[in-house]
């Protein structure tokens, strides 16, 4: 794996985990995951109703180490006693925080071990909250929140949205890979301008300044394609390729779910529209093309479309028929390349960012080096469809972020680890989130 930003902040750091007991605490897997994956070590605590949950087990195979709960041992406590645990760690991360962990904590109770290691320490803490939403717009909630953000705890979350009791609002976990978000911004990195790190410096949430998240590309109107085209032979036929949507897809859903205005032109697709984001349905290449330039301009484009190279150069207007002994012969003729297009129109058209997409089955990141070039875009999402890997088609995807725009004065290569398409999609989205806001940084500096 190549050195990321992230891998670099919170390799070597020590993350104690609190668990608590919540359906949240299913992500908390994902949470411990993330962070190793990152180079950090995580010790657990859990409460003893996380443990209702998921398992001690499950934590403890995760993260490597024991887990802390109340059944911590005479031995283990002269091993390493719950001062020390807490103290050891660079960071106390509560995820999920119930409402009455936070209702103990903001009152200094010591019940458990959880509490104990949360009272204990003198490091800094950040809590994920996850409850139903009437818990927490509850003023008790709200005061012990008030209460903890005095203590100077840091404050993730929650989400907006539809909740595992059915019910709708604030309270959803923030997402793992918010909460690293958060994490790293406690340790010294700025915070994605789309997260609310809510801290000591920032006023406490009230239900109703309550916001979702992922609003870094509000106002900005962005093309993403997707799947494959379809290439007509004759009325019947086609030329096609295995691509499924997965992945263009869910980055359309992940850049409306940070307030863009999404216009997605997909080729022929057994994939819903995706909620919140405009769609158009397209056939062929050269339609693709069309609906692609008649949507300009826009901020960015995101090509993830697998576009046929070539298509048959004449259409038949009636279905071929068997004749003869020699079966027909097509002649071909190549496509528009849309991302080229796009990429090299004229500088008043062309989207300040235009990203494209490298399949390759060998040398993935020297080939999307040079497509950089070759294409004239910004970015190139790299990833493998070697046999084998599971990507065409599949819900994972294993891709390296190659840059090499202006922003970043040189080119770059972020290597990803496998992870699913939704959250490589999240995670583009949240790298041009971070790239637009950089962009206005700058301009505002020269202004
Ligand atoms: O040239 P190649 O097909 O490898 O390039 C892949 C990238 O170019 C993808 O982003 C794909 O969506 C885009 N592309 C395109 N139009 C084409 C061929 C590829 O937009 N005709």
């Amino acid at each position: 794996m190549g050195k990321t930003a992230e891998g670099t902040l919170l390799k070597g750091k020590r993350i104690l985990l609190v668990i608590s007991g919540g359906i949240a605490a299913y992500k908390s897997l994902e949470l411990i995951r993330r962070l190793r994956e990152r180079g950090a070590a995580v010790r657990c605590a859990m409460t003893s109703g996380a443990e209702h949950f998921v398992t001690p087990m499950s934590v403890s195979a995760l993260s490597g180490e024991k887990v802390a709960s109340n059944l911590f041992s005479l031995t283990d406590e002269a091993e390493m006693g719950h001062i020390e645990l807490s103290r050891d760690a660079d960071l106390l991360v509560v995820a999920p925080a119930t409402a009455n962990i936070l209702a103990r904590m903001a009152q200094g109770l010591a019940d458990d071990m959880a509490t104990t290691l949360l009272l204990a320490t003198d490091k800094p803490i950040l809590v994920a909250p996850a409850m139903n939403v009437r818990m927490w717009v509850h003023p008790a909630t709200q005061r012990n929140i008030e209460q903890l953000r005095k203590d100077g705890v840091a404050i993730i979350g929650p989400n907006d949205g539809e909740m595992a009791c059915g019910e709708f609002g604030p309270g959803r976990m923030a997402e793992p890979l918010e909460i690293i978000a958060a994490i790293e911004a406690q340790l010294g990195k700025p915070l994605p301008r789309h997260l609310t790190l809510v801290s000591a410096a920032r006023p406490a949430p009230t239900p109703a300044s309550v916001q979702p998240l992922a609003q870094g590309l509000k106002g900005r109107r962005i093309i993403v394609t997707s799947g494959p085209t379809h290439e007509p032979i004759d009325p019947v036929r086609y030329i096609a390729n295995r691509s499924s949507g997965k992945q263009g897809h869910a980055i359309a859903a992940a850049l409306a779910a940070q307030g863009a205005e999404v216009t997605l032109v997909s080729g022929p697709v057994s994939l819903p529209d995706p909620p919140g984001v405009k769609t158009v349905h397209v056939e062929s290449a050269r339609e693709m093309f069309e609906h692609c330039f008649l949507n300009l301009p826009v901020d960015a484009v995101v090509c993830a479309a697998a576009v046929a190279d070539w298509r048959v150069a004449v259409e038949a207007p009636q279905k071929l028929k068997k004749s003869g002994d020699l079966p027909p012969t097509l002649k071909l003729a190549e496509n528009p390349d849309i991302l080229r297009a796009i990429a090299t129109t004229d500088p008043k058209r062309r989207p300040a960012l235009v990203v494209g997409f490298a399949a390759e089955t060998e040398n993935v990141v020297a080939y999307a080096r040079k497509k950089l070039q070759s294409k004239g875009c910004d970015w190139i999402v790299a990833n493998s469809v070697a046999e084998g890997s599971g990507t065409f088609g599949g819900d994972r995807n294993t891709v390296h972020l190659v840059r090499g725009d202006s922003v970043e004065a040189k080119a770059s290569v972020e290597d990803w680890p496998t992870m699913s398409k939704q959250d490589v999609a999240a995670r583009l989205a949240e790298r041009i989130a971070e790239h637009f806001s950089a962009s206005r940084r700058k301009k505002d500096k020269s202004a």
